[in-house]
């Protein structure tokens, strides 16, 4: 890692199919950010269990998650990326954090309240405190910047606050990390359900375009999208359907609103559902195809593991080791 950049840390969780939310609300914006600053890239395995995983998927899914990290453009000789299971220090900090989060704090977390709602049956203690190992991720590697999807504002600021206090305690330990969300792509919405955002784990898939999906059915399921009775192409709050449209074409076409709007002047609801699906079939295909030929090469993404590994191991010891210190553990 250069000395001069600054740091950047963020992850995914490997539970399933990436969605276009994924990729434009986080994914992309990294490759965009890969260059300016040293990066760290995780599959953050270990935050994928709060849900009961089916364990030979899951191992899939984690290395699958790695070959997408490549396929979409991010150097595995410039970035760390790796499987934050691997690291121990992230469960180590964890613990440590815990101890100065409140549960007040926790449990004012929408994340939490929305996932627990739903998930009746297993509502765990990891799931409630899985907002502390995201703070543990970032702030083991002194990171400046954290670039996420608007549905992650809420963690991050609990990470500054954790961060904050234990600084307040015990002098400047940890850098308190800024939020990158991006303007537009930072919220991509359902496609039947324009006013919730788009979820890889929704129960309907003609809610979510996967990264991976048949490049037809990404054209049926934008065909589909819910729009409203009204004809004209607006890009406003109050027609949640269009604006979520013309928000995907903007990110797959790398063109501001105010840029790509005179063009849909005059024209129909049919002509902006081509004008997207054939722009985000340009932007995926290539990605597809990238990623099946790094997939299938086990000993290229083995190997970036057992390289990565070690450098992540020895960036977040430095940090652990300040904080036991700090604390009063044994030496
Ligand atoms: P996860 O795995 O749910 O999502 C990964 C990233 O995708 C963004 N995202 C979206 N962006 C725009 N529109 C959407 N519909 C959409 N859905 C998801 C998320 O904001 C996220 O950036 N807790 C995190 C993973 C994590 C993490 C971290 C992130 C763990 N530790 C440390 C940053 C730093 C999560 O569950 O993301």
């Amino acid at each position: 890692m250069g000395e001069d950049k600054k740091v950047i840390f963020s992850g995914i969780q490997p539970s399933g199919a990436i969605t276009i939310g994924n990729y434009f609300g986080a994914l992309k914006n990294w490759t965009k950010l890969q260059d300016e600053y040293n990066c760290l890239f995780c599959v953050v395995d270990m935050h994928a269990i709060t849900v009961r995983q089916n364990p030979a998927e899951l191992r899939q899914q984690a290395r699958d998650l790695l070959a997408l990290y490549i396929a979409v453009g991010l150097d595995p000789k410039k970035n760390i990326m790796y499987y934050q299971s691997h690291v121990p220090q992230h469960a180590e900090l964890a613990w440590i954090l815990n101890c100065f989060t409140y549960m007040g704090e926790l449990s004012r977390m929408t994340q939490f309240k929305e996932k627990s709602s739903k998930q009746g049956q297993n509502i765990n203690a990891g799931l409630f405190t899985y907002p502390v190992l995201m703070a543990a991720d970032i702030l083991l590697y002194q990171t400046d910047l954290v670039p996420v999807g608007h549905d992650q504002k809420q963690h991050l600021e609990l990470t500054r606050d954790i961060a904050t206090r234990f600084n307040q305690t015990y002098g400047d330990v940890f850098k308190v990390p800024d939020p990158f969300i991006a303007k537009v792509g930072a919220r991509i919405m359902s496609l039947q359900e324009p006013t919730s955002k788009m979820s890889k784990s929704d129960e309907n898939p003609n809610n979510f375009i996967s990264l991976l999906d048949d490049l037809n059915v990404i054209k049926n399921r934008i065909k589909r999208a819910v729009t409203d009775s009204e004809k004209e192409i607006i890009y406003t709050a109050d027609k949640p359907g269009v604006k979520n449209l013309l928000d995907i074409y903007s990110c797959s076409t790398n063109k501001a609103i105010a840029e790509i709007m005179p063009g849909f002047e005059g024209k129909g609801y049919g002509d902006l559902k081509k004008a997207v699906a054939d722009a985000l079939i340009a932007e995926i295909e290539p990605i597809q195809k990238r990623f099946q030929d790094i997939r299938k090469d086990k000993a290229y993404l083995d190997d970036i593991i057992k390289t990565n590994t070690d450098t992540a191991k020895y960036l977040a010891d430095k940090t652990l080791r300040k904080v036991k210190k700090k604390i009063g553990f044994p030496q």
